[in-house]
């Protein structure tokens, strides 16, 4: 437990705290979000004052924009097929290190960075640390959009509802990828983890789920009072 910050939100205490983590000639995995944000403005901010040298892969194009205005230099996973420390956020946290991510659209890139990770750290506030996945955040899936109708009605025979992720204009949501998005809504949240992952994966026209499983080495929460706790692999909350 590190001492109180109170001037800072929370997800501003994880974003600084990850940059700390940061070592010169590190290749990192740069992931997408408002908290991801705070970790990019913080390492752009080490970058200047301390001359830190980083190259970073990013998971979406709104990071690699973030990241062109920062002066953080880019790159790619053909050059680095393996990166030092990756940073993301996500949108749930359980005791097992599983998460939901996809929130922001980014899944199926951030899951082949955390793949391509020797260290995966997720940053998020409190809130974002369940006891069971699902439960209030629907999880997002990346579908194709040929035949994604049918793809729909597969993954709702897994005991879901299934929305198909729409803009403000009501247009399909589009993913970097040109994929759609569908959330879904387990009534009493996800039940028997794995087998569900792995059922899900089995659909056709499923380009990823937003369920990462053994793919996070380190938590660091950030509290709404300025507190910053880390948890360690496996460690339950
Ligand atoms: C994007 C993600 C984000 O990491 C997740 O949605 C958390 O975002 P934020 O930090 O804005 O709450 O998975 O696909």
């Amino acid at each position: 437990m590190v001492p109180l910050n109170p001037q800072k939100s929370a997800k501003e205490v994880v974003g600084e705290a990850a940059a700390a983590l940061v070592e010169s000639g590190m290749i990192l995995g740069l992931g997408t979000g408002t908290t991801v944000d705070y970790f990019l403005t913080a390492l752009a901010g080490r970058i200047q004052s301390q001359g830190l040298v980083i190259k970073g892969v990013a998971t979406s194009m709104a990071t690699a924009e973030q990241c062109e205005k920062l002066g953080i230099e880019i790159t790619t996973l053909a050059d680095h097929p393996e990166l030092d420390l990756v940073v993301d956020g996500a949108d749930e946290v359980d005791g097992q290190f599983r998460l939901i991510k996809g929130g922001g659209g980014a899944l199926l890139r951030e899951k082949i960075v955390a793949a391509a990770g020797r260290k995966v750290v997720i940053i998020v506030s409190s809130d974002k640390l369940v006891e069971r996945l699902g439960a209030t955040f629907l999880l997002p899936i990346e579908v194709m959009p040929f035949g994604y109708f049918a793809t729909l009605e597969k993954v709702a025979r897994h005991g879901c509802q299934p929305f198909l992720r729409m803009t403000e204009d009501d247009e399909p949501f589009l993913t970097d990828n040109g994929n759609y998005i569908i959330d879904c809504k387990f009534p009493q949240g996800l039940e028997q983890i794995e087998s569900l992952h792995a059922s899900l994966s089995q659909i056709p026209g499923v380009a990823e789920i937003g369920l990462f499983i053994g793919l996070c080495d380190q938590v660091l929460e950030g509290c709404a009072d300025g507190t910053l706790v880390v948890h360690e692999k496996n460690e339950l909350f």
